[in-house]
């Protein structure tokens, strides 16, 4: 099997040693990449850093046409990258091609939007004192983004963050997951055809440990991570004068009130709890349904779960494949079985076979089992009931967590009351927490995370405002 080399300052690389990955679902090999070496991580950022002021003069048409470069081909390959997302993530081939098309329209967004990046004219001869005074404000990158992405979706969580770095005009550094590196390092294939400047961007797949290096260095100001709160927040403590982009996790919850299409609700809160076997910051995973239509939609829910397709990621018809390891649907089943211990009722799945965890419906759960209060990234759903409207969005937000809320209802009211209550970073009327359109701001409150991804909200977070005033001018 070919190796794959990684991408530095632009071009194609290899290091001293090579790692292999493996496919979650059967432990086959997939592939095997070369490492680069502190040298080599090195000459990556001392590239960047030198690129740094020539990236940010860039014309918008070059950056726009790399851009849009980079979607096209994505578009041309993507039946060969969903595979290779499966093949290394263990995501059905049917969520991997929705991935692959939302990583185009990533880039694409990325190049409509550079078009539109223009700053602001703003008057200041609003004082007699200001007369003839004018100011253009723009937004400047701080410079080279450091972007940590997670394993659980490769592709498109690396885009967004790749996309809007090259937006703005900011080198990038990428450092994927060590369990799925071969998405990103496909991304660097397809990056390294564009005239972008060399040192514009680098791939490299070092492992964690090798990280904190790189978040320390002061040639890359900006760090944009995506992965759990505690890896999060030590990068933050680490680098606190640093500008730092946390995407971290969730316990998301799903509210069913009396008025709402139940069966509507009870297929979509099955689907995308299991969805990526819930490796997703907005799976569901708390489901609140008001006392009035509980039992009617309990009935619906463990229906459309028992419905569920469970088996080979790379068969068609699979909508829930294996977690990302073993160990991680170990991990699973430990919280699964510490919420039973504890008094939990189990009304579906439970079950581990290698790395794939049945999906699952509890009740009855008590509020500090780590599936109720933990993110459990899993196959796993809690029931509860809430007694009123307003008790389910105080149950929502008794998590300390909040990134998104799915609230199924068909009242103008409710909603705009649940946009208005929940501390949540993102409010989905009439539909799960778990979806996401890519240019909307993405992010969450509490210990979700701090600043948002999306195309507009990323480039403003990857750069300052900067004000010059014209002065003397006919006004
Ligand atoms: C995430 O897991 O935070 C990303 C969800 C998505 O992009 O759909």
């Amino acid at each position: 099997m070919d190796v794959r080399t990684f991408w530095l300052a632009g071009r194609a690389a290899t290091g001293d040693i090579e790692l292999t990955v493996t496919n979650p679902h059967d432990g086959r090999e997939v592939g095997r990449h070369s490492v680069p070496t502190d040298a080599q991580v090195e000459e990556a950022v001392a590239a960047a850093h030198a690129v740094a002021r020539q990236a940010a003069a860039l014309p918008v048409h070059v950056r726009a046409e790399a851009l849009a470069h980079v979607a096209r081909r994505l578009a041309e390959r993507s039946e060969e990258i969903a595979r290779l997302i499966t093949a290394e993530n263990g995501k059905p081939i049917f969520w991997a091609r929705g991935e692959a098309s939302r990583a185009v329209a990533t880039f694409r967004f990325a190049a409509d939007e550079a078009r539109r990046w223009s700053g602001d004219v703003q008057r200041l001869d609003t004082e007699p004192a200001a007369t003839g005074r004018l100011a253009y404000v723009s937004r400047v990158p701080y410079g080279p983004v450091l972007a940590i992405s997670p394993f659980n979706f490769p592709l498109n969580l690396v885009a967004h963050k790749v996309a809007p770095a090259i937006a703005v005009g900011a080198p990038v550094i990428v450092k994927p997951a060590p369990a799925t590196p071969l998405s990103a390092l496909l991304l660097g294939e397809i990056l390294a055809e564009t005239d972008l400047p060399a040192g514009m961007f680098s791939v490299l797949p070092i492992q964690n440990e090798r990280a904190a290096k790189l978040v320390d260095d002061p040639r890359l100001p900006v760090v944009s991570f995506t992965g759990s709160a505690p890896v999060g927040y030590s990068i933050a403590d680490q680098v606190p004068r640093k500008h730092v982009t946390l995407e971290l996790g969730g316990n998301a919850a799903a509210v069913v009130l009396a008025d709402a299409d139940l069966e509507w609700a009870a297929q979509r809160i099955a689907l995308y709890s299991n969805y990526q076997a819930g490796q997703s910051c907005i799976a569901v995973q708390r489901v609140i349904v008001e006392e009035p239509v509980y039992d009617a939609f309990e009935e619906r829910l463990l229906q459309a779960v028992s419905g569920l397709v469970v088996g080979d990621p790379g068969d068609e018809k699979t909508q829930v494949g294996p977690l990302v390891s073993e160990a991680a649907a170990d991990r699973v089943e430990q919280w699964v079985q510490e919420a039973v211990g504890a008094g939990a009722r189990l009304l579906a799945g439970g079950t581990r076979e290698g790395a794939t965890f049945a999906p699952t419906v509890l009740a009855d759960v008590p509020r500090d089992a780590k599936v109720a209060c933990e993110e459990v990234f899993g196959p796993v759903m809690i029931l509860q009931r809430a007694a009123s409207m307003k008790e389910a969005y105080a149950m929502v937000n008794d998590s300390k967590y909040g990134l998104q809320a799915g609230v199924f209802t068909r009242s103008l009211d409710a909603a705009f009351l649940a946009n208005r209550e929940l501390e949540v970073g993102g409010v989905i009327v009439g539909d799960v927490p778990s979806y996401r359109a890519d240019q909307m701001p993405y992010g969450g409150v509490k210990d979700s995370g701090i600043g948002r991804e999306g195309l507009h909200s990323a480039m403003t977070d990857y750069t300052y405002e900067k004000v010059m005033v014209l002065t003397g001018l006919s006004l």
